[in-house]
């Protein structure tokens, strides 16, 4: 499908779900208040690949990343309860150890750059689509 539409009206602050777009993951999260202050806290000079969280989503408390590393294409862990988000809160992959912080920027291992932002639009509140 060229695009998808995902109801997230029951996705809970602090909740991730991942969806398949394009035969991608596609990581959704509900950012806690703390995640999202830790991201904008950031200056983007000192990254990478510099970017401010405000230019990676359209509304703060939530995040839409592709969920594929950016080094050599794994899927980086920190989706489900329970698994690591390496030492900057976001997501770690395990492949080769690149850590991703909660606005899914690199931050820490061989991975060249943020984790994608694919395109997407807000239909209402509690809906969204992909593509
Ligand atoms: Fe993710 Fe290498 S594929 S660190």
């Amino acid at each position: 499908l060229a695009s998808t539409e995902v109801d997230i009206g029951a996705i809970k602050e602090g909740q991730s779900v991942t969806v398949t777009w394009r035969g991608k993951p596609v990581f959704i999260r509900h950012r806690t208040a703390d995640e999202i202050k830790t991201a904008e806290g950031v200056s983007p000079a000192e990254l990478p690949d510099p970017q401010a969280d405000k230019d990676r989503v359209k509304k703060p408390e939530w995040l839409v990343l592709v969920g594929v590393c950016t080094h050599l294409g794994c899927v980086p862990n920190g989706q489900k309860v329970g698994e690591a988000k390496g030492d900057f809160g976001g997501w770690f992959c395990p492949c080769h150890g690149s850590h991703y912080d909660t606005s899914g920027r690199i931050r820490k291992g061989p991975a060249p750059r943020n984790l994608e932002v694919p395109q997407y639009t807000f239909l209402s509140d509690t809906s969204l689509r992909i593509g």
